[in-house]
């Protein structure tokens, strides 16, 4: 079966192997430099990271460093770290400043990228101009409450970037949500192993038994040009990504189960108040309610509770709930699994030029009352530190260097993601293979 889709990018689901040199290879690793992320948009940071003008923040991928600033109440600026007089780098880290001032000769620049002073400049003769005196800009552009950056100057858009996948989730207003925890690490394992590993559900059953209880165990997949979505099969739209209530006999009590335990085994994809008002639920309603209206009754609870300390719930339709799925794979390296006043966040980047490591972040976001947003340091918490990464993330987590070794084997043909369910991952290297030049997936036979 062929099917395109919005952009007319055909989405077979005839079954495919892909190749093992992304994931090993030196070479591609080093490509993907030009190739990938010179070329496309990248989640840099939350624009709540930099809220006053003069707050920075610097963006490392791979040899590259990028300072991106707020220049103004509604404008946020991204230029390449470095000075123009012999190239140090200017900024480190995150920070407030109202001149990016180098450390070597002291060479000043304002916060709109004009240098405001470069030492005995009337000995260049007049060579220094104000115009090669610039910082060198790279695009910039916010969405969701995330700022982007592009290096490619011919970059389309960051809408048209994003495309369905904007569409889709702009009804969760997620720029409304503020960060309530940051944690990051490295995995033993090429930064697209590390990624896949959150773009399909079809993992579930094998990787985390105990969220599959009440039978749901299979998810659907969907491609939107270079993003992709999945989402639970039986129950589009609610309770959270990897939880599921299935065809549990009491709604009531199923869902109290599944969303307290994914708070305590996630601490993420669902919140406080929904575990709260999930918990009530026993009380609320009889016995026999069927399991749609105990479902729309717990959303009622908890945005009803929500509201009576200060957060307001999007509204969404409940169609666009279902259509939505849980889980966004934004390409290349950001994931995202929304609901309706919080997201689970991860992003991957490749750990310098070894196609064996990479650096992967993890964040919460969340909507607060105004002023009570708690803004968290992001923390490096080691893998073997399971109480800070609770019990569902050190089970995706135990896969990642396991599967990296285990591509190496001579024994392995190369993946052959699920045709239905791991469209997040056959999309994924369709993609990637444009960008990169290279062959996309083969046809498995
Ligand atoms: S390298 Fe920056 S002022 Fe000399
Ligand atoms: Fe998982």
């Amino acid at each position: 079966m062929t099917v395109l889709n919005k952009i007319g990018r055909e989405i077979t689901d005839r079954p495919v192997v892909i190749g093992i040199e992304p994931y090993v290879s030196q070479a591609y690793a080093r490509a993907e430099d030009e190739k990938l992320w010179a070329k496309v948009w990248q989640v840099a940071c939350r624009a709540e990271e930099i809220p006053k003008v003069g707050d920075y923040v610097t963006y490392e991928i791979l040899d590259e460093s990028i300072i991106v600033v707020r220049v103004s109440a509604d404008r946020i600026a991204a230029y390449y770290n470095v000075c123009l007089h012999r190239g140090r780098r200017l900024a480190q880290g995150c920070g407030h400043t109202k001149r990016f001032v180098c450390r070597f000769h002291g060479w000043k620049w304002s916060l709109e990228g004009e240098n405001v002073e470069a030492l005995a400049r009337e000995e260049w003769e007049g060579a220094l101009t104000d115009d090669n005196l610039r910082m060198k800009q790279v695009k910039v552009d916010s969405w969701g409450g995330w700022v982007f950056i592009n290096m490619d100057p011919e970059a389309e858009p960051l809408r048209t970037y994003l495309g369905v996948a904007a569409d889709m989730l702009d009804p969760f207003e997620l720029d409304k949500m503020r960060y309530r925890w940051r944690q990051w690490l490295n995995f033993p394992c090429n930064w697209k192993i590390a990624i896949e590993a959150f773009v399909e559900g079809y993992h579930v059953p094998g990787t985390h038994p105990q969220l599959t209880k009440y039978g749901v165990k299979s998810t659907w997949s969907q491609a939107h040009g270079k993003h992709t979505v999945f989402g639970p099969g039986a129950q589009k739209g609610f309770g959270g990504a990897s939880g599921g209530t299935g065809d549990a006999p009491d709604m009531r009590v199923a869902l109290a189960d599944v969303l307290g335990q994914l708070w305590e085994e996630v601490n993420a994809t669902t919140t406080q108040t929904i575990v709260d008002a999930a918990a009530r639920l026993v009380d609320e309603l009889p016995a026999d309610t069927p399991p749609m209206q105990v479902q729309a009754h717990l959303m009622m609870q908890a945005a009803k509770a929500d509201a009576a300390r200060g957060v307001m719930w999007p509204k969404i339709d409940p169609a666009h709930f279902s259509k939505a799925g849980t889980v966004w794979h934004i390409f290349p390296n950001t994931v995202v699994i929304q609901g309706p006043t919080f997201a689970l966040c991860y992003r991957a980047r490749p750990d310098g030029f070894n196609p064996d490591s990479c650096i992967f972040e993890v964040y919460v976001i969340e909507r607060f009352p105004e002023g009570q947003e708690p803004k968290p340091e992001n923390r490096y918490t080691p893998i073997e530190d399971e109480a800070a990464w609770r019990k569902v993330l050190g089970q995706d987590f135990a896969n990642m260097g396991a599967v990296q070794q285990g591509v190496k084997s001579r024994g392995f043909p190369g993946p052959r993601p699920n045709p239905v369910q791991e469209r997040g991952v056959t999309n994924f290297h369709r993609v990637l293979a444009e960008y990169m030049e290279t062959g996309a997936p083969r046809p498995l036979d």
